[in-house]
């Protein structure tokens, strides 16, 4: 009887011992390694770090999986050597469904259904100056000048380049290829 007391009060000592006042430890944990995870959390300072930090920023030139880099600044001359040097990859040829759906999301409020700029923001008058894509209005356009302009915009059409992946970019220009003819 004496012994099972002595292991009551041990076993009770023990248990509140592991309480602890200050809600935001665990108070005294057992196989400590097994609680704290030794990875560092992101944002917590860091001293194995020359600026301090767990959260690294990549190495300099790392590129994104999937991300295609765009070297023609958005200038005339940008402009004018995407128009000549850039055009569409062959691999998009095929891509009309996907262009149309695109297209009906991203452009036809603005150039409308047909590419003749008569979307329904134009009709409204809530923006003018929208081009036909005909090549009566622009004829010398080419995929890699439009590429440009989804890229960096043009007067006040805004660069769509954040809203669209690379093989969307060229998927709504293959569309735009056929509104063109089909403007003829
Ligand atoms: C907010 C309205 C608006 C939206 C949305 C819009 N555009 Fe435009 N777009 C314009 C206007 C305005 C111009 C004429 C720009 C200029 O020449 O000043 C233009 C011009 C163009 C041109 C001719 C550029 C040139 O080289 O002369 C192309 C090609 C074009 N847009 C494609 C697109 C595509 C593709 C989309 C969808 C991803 C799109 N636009 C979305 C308003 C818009």
């Amino acid at each position: 009887m004496k012994r099972l007391s002595t292991l009551l009060i041990l076993a009770s000592a023990a248990f509140l011992a592991s309480c602890n006042a200050d809600k935001t430890t665990p108070g005294y944990t057992y196989m400590d390694d097994m609680y704290t995870s030794p990875s560092l959390e992101t944002y917590e300072p860091a001293y194995q770090f020359a600026n301090g930090l767990s959260a690294q920023l990549p190495v300099e030139g790392t590129v994104p999986r999937g991300y295609h880099p765009y070297e023609f600044a958005n200038s005339n001359e940008g402009y004018e050597a995407a128009r000549t040097t850039l055009s569409m990859p062959a691999e998009f040829d095929a891509a009309l469904k996907d262009g149309k759906e695109l297209y009906n999301i991203f452009c036809v409020h603005c150039h409308g259904e047909k590419g003749d700029g008569n979307g329904p923001l134009v009709m409204q008058e809530k923006i003018l100056g929208v081009p036909s894509y005909a090549a009566s209005r622009l004829p010398d356009i080419t995929t890699g000048s439009m590429y440009h302009v989804i890229m960096h915009g043009k007067g006040i059409m805004g660069s769509h380049a954040s809203q669209l992946t690379y093989d969307e970019r060229w998927k709504i220009i293959r569309y735009v290829v056929k509104l063109r003819e089909d403007q003829e």
